[in-house]
């Protein structure tokens, strides 16, 4: 059973308003990116991809630089997020199952990794996540409440979303053929495109996407508390 992590590390963070895209910022010394791939690299999963633009950075400052074993391939992203997962898709063929992960999430765990695993040996697609903590409003375009959706069945989902490849890869080859491209993440692939259940699993409310500047001070004291370690 081979199993390949992708970390999704393309794309230009604009809600960052840096001047170096978000992965490559420094948070507590260390590339931001780094945070997750150790996560995997600890974790029982055979193999990672790194999906980013500068693969020079990427085998100089990731792989060298911290002396990771598991990393076999850094493949160039596309436009979107969605490009940037199937690039990852194609890189992994012969895998049987994958973890597709935003590199922006750097506090996701070797055990939250490994739970999520097993859980997909049984299920084959899993996402995780955790219920939300507020009461959440559906809205109509006037911003008028339609309805209030009981808080026990509302969660809010993060990654890794992880699948059985096969399942992931020929819903995404058909989401890749439609002109609409409604999607936000990558089980909502399978959920339009395929014709398999998905399972979510709870992580924690640690494992936060950095996205926003504030991100970074928050990431930054969850580094240095013992909360991370
Ligand atoms: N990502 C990617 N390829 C893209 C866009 C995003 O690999 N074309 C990755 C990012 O590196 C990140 C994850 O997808 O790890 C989640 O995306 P997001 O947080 O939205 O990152 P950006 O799109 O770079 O940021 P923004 O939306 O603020 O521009
Ligand atoms: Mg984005």
């Amino acid at each position: 059973m081979k199993t390949t992590a992708i970390i999704l590390a393309a794309g230009k963070g604009k809600r960052m308003r840096s001047d170096v895209p978000k992965q490559y910022l420094e948070v507590s010394g260390k590339p931001l990116l780094f945070y997750s791939i150790k996560a995997f690299e600890d974790s029982c999963v055979d193999e990672i991809m790194i999906v980013m633009d500068d693969v020079k950075y990427g085998k100089e400052q990731i792989v060298n630089r911290f002396g990771f074993k598991k990393v076999v391939n850094i493949i160039v992203g596309g436009k979107e997020r969605y490009h940037s997962v199937y690039c990852g898709l194609n890189a992994a063929k012969g895998s049987d199952y994958v973890l597709i992960h935003d590199g922006a999430r750097p506090f996701i765990t070797k055990q939250q990794i490994e739970v999520l695993l097993a859980e997909t040996y049984q299920a084959g697609a899993c996402v995780s996540g955790m219920p939300v903590k507020d009461t959440i409003k559906i809205a109509d375009k006037r911003n008028q409440v339609k309805e209030t959706p009981n808080r026990d069945d509302v969660w809010m989902v993060q990654t890794p979303q992880v699948f059985s490849y096969s399942l992931i890869k020929n819903a995404y080859d058909r989401f890749m053929e439609d002109d609409r491209k409604e999607v936000t993440d990558d089980a909502m692939v399978l959920e339009k495109y395929g014709s398999h259940s998905v399972k979510l699993v709870k992580t924690s409310y640690r494992n936060i996407k950095i996205t926003t500047p504030e991100d970074i001070l928050i990431a930054e004291a969850f580094i240095q508390s013992e909360l991370y370690h």
